[in-house]
């Protein structure tokens, strides 16, 4: 009996030595190990032998398959090692080879106007906050001083979600936002897409892009508005820059005017781009209505604020010689890398 444990174990280790896979693994120990393996079929006789041998035997054959076990998980630790090191060698990723042309984008037109526009009222200690796109009317329309018969409400010029949610028309609800949740000074200007339900064309865009600007504190002046648009517009459009303003009425605005800036591409003689003026039309502005700021909780007599708003693809157009918007959301690489 002995030695036939013996023999077992020698031929199994012997086995287990010349194993390569898990599958050959796996027969072992069921030939070996398993319920009906050669091991559990001698501790099955057991009952045969005599009350002396039958525990020797017992422990033997215990002993046997404890070290085949161990043998085993040895066994399997060397084949899973080797398995990976040869996926390791089949995936290894070889970092001296070319690589195919990787194409580089480059920065929209539009946010490139954004940006730089963005860095001149940083430069001047704005912050720059930012508003939701699907907005209330109430911050749209109501708490601007805009009544419900004004046409900007009107469903051919809106898209309503529900009858009191819009896609926002225009940036300046950000004043309101702002103001209803900061006390003055105030100092932010807001970037960001409106919407207008306009069909497309050369110059018209269902959506497009907007520049809030809002100014609120003590002694705030209608000089202040116009020697903070003269810097802005000298350093985004080039030093030479003029700029005028004509009357003009927005609700929440009082007075309110239409900035000009003399044409920055032919610096006023008139060209194409300023269509034989000599100036571009910019930016609305004004002085923050009384109303607009007691709505916000904010005292007219104590405080006042100027705010302006303008189209980044206007900008965009004119600097770059964009002839028609469209061209600016059609995702044309070959168009948007030029710039
Ligand atoms: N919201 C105006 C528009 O969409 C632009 C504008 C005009 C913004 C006057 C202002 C402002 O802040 O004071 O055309």
């Amino acid at each position: 009996m002995r030695e036939k444990i013996e023999e077992i174990k020698r031929r199994a280790q012997e086995k287990i030595a010349s194993i390569t896979n898990l599958q050959e693994l796996q027969d072992i120990k069921v030939k070996y190990l398993g319920k009906k393996g050669e091991l559990t079929s001698i501790l099955k006789g057991l009952g045969g032998l005599s009350q002396e041998e039958r525990p020797k035997i017992g422990s033997m054959v215990n002993q046997v398959r404890d070290d085949l076990e161990q043998a085993l998980e040895n066994a399997e630790n060397i084949i899973k090692q080797k398995m990976l090191e040869q996926r390791l060698e089949k995936e290894r990723i070889d970092v001296t080879m070319p690589s195919h042309n990787i194409e580089i984008g480059s920065i929209h037109p539009i946010t490139q106007i954004i940006e730089e526009v963005k860095e001149v009222f940083l430069g001047m200690g704005y912050q720059v906050v930012d508003g939701p796109e699907i907005e209330k009317t109430y911050y749209v329309f109501d708490q601007l001083n805009t009544p419900l018969d004004h046409p900007a409400r009107d469903l051919q010029d809106t898209f309503y979600i529900t009858e009191d949610v819009i896609l926002r028309t225009q940036t300046s609800s950000v004043q309101i936002r702002i103001m209803e949740n900061q006390k003055p000074p105030i100092k932010m200007i807001c970037p960001g897409a409106v919407y207008r339900s306009d069909t497309p064309d050369a110059t018209h865009s269902p959506i497009f892009h907007q520049i809030e600007g809002l100014v609120v504190d003590k002694n705030i002046t209608m000089t202040n508005l116009k020697g903070t648009l003269e810097m802005f517009a000298k350093k985004c459009l080039g030093e030479n820059t003029k700029i005028r303003f004509r009357p003009h009425h927005f609700p929440y605005t009082e007075p309110s005017a239409e900035a000009d800036v003399s044409c920055f591409v032919c610096g006023g003689k008139g060209c194409r781009v300023c269509k034989g003026e000599g100036w571009i039309e910019l930016l609305g502005c004004g002085m923050v209505h009384p109303n607009v700021l007691r709505n916000c909780g904010i005292d007219p007599e104590e405080y006042s604020g100027f705010a302006f708003g303008f189209g980044v693809e206007r900008i965009a157009m004119a600097k770059f010689g964009i002839d028609d918007l469209r061209l600016l959301y059609e995702n044309d690489i070959r168009f948007l890398k030029q710039f």
